[in-house]
């Protein structure tokens, strides 16, 4: 099998896998237990909430853990609007459609304001101030995108907002981005961040989301007093304690692990232009995630393709995991891609396991396949 579609999901790194079993068969407290064996998960959870703080140099008390990135999104999206004075809400028409969808469940009075992109996927920030509303406003903004790759100037983006608006505030969806290049608070300058552990070599349905100031959400769930009263229920131990040591691998590997996947993406890409004749590369002239390559050969259909491909055991995503059903990718389409080329794309997102070996043989199969279409 030859794994090419790590944005969609991760396998778990062996010793994360090594590090959460424990807290699924002796060490089964529940966190909130004042016995020993409580105590014992609380340590654990609390030296995972340090672990993730640490690779995104925030403060521990500043991440709420959730059932992963989508929730982190809602969280930050629905927690902030409800109750409060927002009133309106600027996302990029590129973003994860946990971003996008969250935002429309707000409804009215709350105006979305969408943000164009350009050709290569970049976000057109400098908008008019007249644009912003009174009182708060809310700035949404992935850091890099699921699809593309594409990488958006965060800290840039967070000081034109901030010099216009003294009353702003900042989350970016950083899913993607985490462990793959470098995801620092303080530099972003943003107030919110969401993450996701499948994404680094952690378990599914974990990840939280890093607030500056978690007493301006709202929790979407009620119960207990969990994650500052923030996110009521109990926690899922053995994932929160993967995600810790996937963050705590993640940061000790990320400047190796991102040469290495630069130089594999680098390879395929070389590979994919001198072997398929008329291959496009989308976003090629903008900083993308070091794993990333998303291109279209003319005349072919992205679906087609990942099923042939997946005949061959080989796996790829067309477009996002997310956006099935044979609809274009809204990413390329935002990006100004007429829909017959938009349905023609093919996503390869790389992982640390993926091997040179694996590239020629993946393009000795894309090769038979377009020349038997
Ligand atoms: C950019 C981005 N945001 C959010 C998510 C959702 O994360 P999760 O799968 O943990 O809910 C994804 C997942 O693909 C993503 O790529």
């Amino acid at each position: 099998m030859i794994y090419l579609d790590h944005n969609a999901t991760s396998p778990v790194d062996q010793r994360v896998l090594e590090a959460m079993q424990p807290y699924m068969t002796s060490i089964y407290g529940n966190p909130s237990s004042l016995y020993r064996l409580g105590r014992v998960a609380r340590s654990a959870l609390e030296t995972a909430r340090c672990q993730i703080a640490a690779l995104v140099g925030a403060e521990p008390s500043e991440v709420i853990f959730t059932s992963g990135g989508t929730e982190a999104n809602n969280l930050a999206i629905k927690g902030l609007f409800v109750n409060s004075q927002v009133k309106k809400i600027f996302i990029p028409k590129t973003e994860h459609p946990s971003v996008l969808a969250a935002a429309l469940s707000l409804k009215d009075p709350l105006a979305i304001e969408y943000l164009d992109v350009d050709s290569q996927g970049l976000v057109d920030f400098e908008i008019a101030p007249s644009r912003l509303g009174a009182g708060l406003n809310f700035v949404s903004v992935m850091m890099a995108n699921n699809e593309t790759g594409v990488i958006q100037p965060i800290a840039k983006l967070s000081e034109y907002f901030k010099a216009i608006h003294s009353a702003i505030i900042l989350h970016t969806d950083a899913v993607q981005a985490l462990g793959k290049i470098p995801v620092d608070i303080a530099t972003l300058n943003v107030d919110m961040i969401s993450l996701s552990s499948h994404k680094i070599y952690g378990p599914k349905g974990v990840g939280a989301l890093v607030a500056r100031n978690p007493e301006l959400l709202t929790p979407l769930l009620f119960g207990g007093s969990q994650e500052h009263g923030v996110r009521a229920g109990t926690e899922n131990v053995p994932a929160i304690i993967g995600f810790g040591k996937a963050a705590e691998i993640a940061q000790q590997s990320l400047m190796t692990r991102s040469e290495f996947l630069k130089q594999l993406r680098d390879y395929l890409e070389g590979q994919l232009r001198s072997q398929i004749p008329g291959v496009m590369l989308f976003s090629e002239q903008v900083k993308r995630l070091p794993n990333t390559v998303q291109f279209a050969i003319p005349k072919t259909d992205g679906e087609m393709m990942l099923m042939q491909l997946d005949k061959k055991a080989c796996a790829v995503s067309s477009g996002s995991a997310c956006a099935n059903g044979g609809q274009a990718s809204h990413v390329l389409m935002a990006m100004g891609v007429n829909e017959a080329l938009a349905k023609s794309a093919v996503r390869v997102s790389l992982g640390e396991m993926n091997t040179k070996d694996e590239i020629d043989q993946f393009i000795i199969l894309l090769k038979s396949i377009v020349n038997h279409a």
